[in-house]
């Protein structure tokens, strides 16, 4: 198998540079976090930062955000709105995933020490498909009053997707692999994606491998999710159960996601929301893409810098319980970011 997603060769100085797309709502605010505490931490990376205007599919920023991805290798993003509703204008981020061809999103779902939750030490890897499926696009209205949707699977793209998570259980230990459907009813487009991971398990031996159809993991997700390890999946069923997951361990403000290709990859907050009617307002959660920095400064092979900011922040929130509104707390969003920085500026361990 192919190395994912290529670590970026450092510039003069082991300095990375990488693209950073703020998006939309909280998106802004949240980057403004990221730099702040890289500032403080020395983090060795200097951002490319682009808008891209979510109105237009005409857009010059889009092109040099996908340029700019191209040539640094590596991006930051916050979500970016599909404001109009009109059926030509398409999610720039969709765009963005295929156009770099990020065939993959992880998201680590694992309990974040002293944050409030509704199910304790959760540790599941969630492997989805993250550029066809429900999200082709491709919806027309055939006749007057009746619209075709396509979901689009392809037995490639489910063959790279079970490679990458099998590959990934080997890499880091996992045990088991449950692939989430719906083949009973989509027996071609679901049957295919099941289909195909059970026959690249067979080269997995040592790597248990069962099946579970999307309506009963959502039941047993939220009343016995310890019976999961990684979990794989077409793409709408990866959003949802992404967002099932976040919620159990404490919302859409903390986890991270990351998506890679063969040849670029993307770090952004796991649930993907632009937190719209919580800008401005100083109560965002800053952990999320806190969370993806840090995935991003590990990916670059800045681990220190990345243990460093981790370590703060599970100090401010586990140690000094200082959380935003989201979480039952009380505190800012400066507050916090505040409190990492000081607890940067304190630790004993400097990475420079
Ligand atoms: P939203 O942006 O309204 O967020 C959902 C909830 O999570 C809200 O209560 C929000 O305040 C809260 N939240 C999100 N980030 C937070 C943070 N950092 N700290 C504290 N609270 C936070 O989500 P909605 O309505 O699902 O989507 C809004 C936009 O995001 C739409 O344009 C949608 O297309 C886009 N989007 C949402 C995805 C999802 O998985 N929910 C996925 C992809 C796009």
């Amino acid at each position: 198998i192919k190395k994912q997603s290529p670590i970026p060769i450092a510039m003069y100085g082991g300095r990375h540079a990488v693209t950073m797309l703020p998006g939309g709502g909280i998106g802004p605010e949240l980057m403004e976090y990221v730099r702040e505490v890289f500032k403080y931490a020395g983090a060795p990376v200097d951002f490319e930062v682009i808008d891209i205007d979510p109105r237009s599919e005409e857009s010059d920023a889009f092109d040099y955000a996908i340029t700019s991805i191209k040539r640094n290798g590596v991006g930051i993003k916050g979500n970016i709105e599909t404001k109009s509703e009109s059926a030509a204008i398409t999610s720039r981020n969709v765009a963005l995933r295929n156009e770099l061809d990020l065939f993959v999103n992880i998201l680590h779902c694992k309990s974040f020490p002293g944050v409030p939750a509704r199910q304790k030490d959760i540790d599941i890897v969630i492997i989805r498909q993250n550029t066809e499926g429900e999200y082709a696009m491709l919806e027309h209205e055939s006749v007057d009053g009746v619209v075709e949707s396509m979901k689009i699977v392809t037995e490639s793209n489910s063959d790279r997707v079970a490679r990458y998570a099998f590959e990934f259980a080997k890499r880091t230990g996992r045990k088991k692999i449950t692939t989430i459907h719906k083949a009973n009813i989509m027996k071609l487009s679901d049957g295919l994606f099941l289909e195909t991971s059970k026959k690249i398990a067979k080269e997995y031996p040592e790597i248990e491998h069962n099946d579970m159809i999307i309506d009963n993991c959502c039941m047993q997700l939220v009343s016995k999710p310890h019976q999961f390890d990684v979990m794989i999946m077409t793409n709408l069923y990866g959003s949802i159960v992404s967002n099932v997951l976040c919620g159990l361990i404490g919302g859409a403000g903390i986890l991270s996601g990351k998506n890679y290709g063969d040849h670029y990859a993307i770090f952004e907050p796991g649930t993907r929301n632009t937190g719209t009617a919580i800008a401005g307002k100083n109560i965002a959660n800053p952990l999320a893409m806190l969370n993806a920095s840090v995935d991003m400064l590990n990916h670059l092979g800045h681990k220190e810098h990345a243990d460093l900011i981790m370590n703060a922040m599970l100090k401010t929130v586990s140690e000094d319980h200082l959380l935003t509104p989201d979480l039952g707390g009380s505190a800012s969003s400066t507050e916090i970011v505040q409190k990492i920085i000081d607890h940067i500026l304190q630790a004993d361990i400097r990475p420079w």
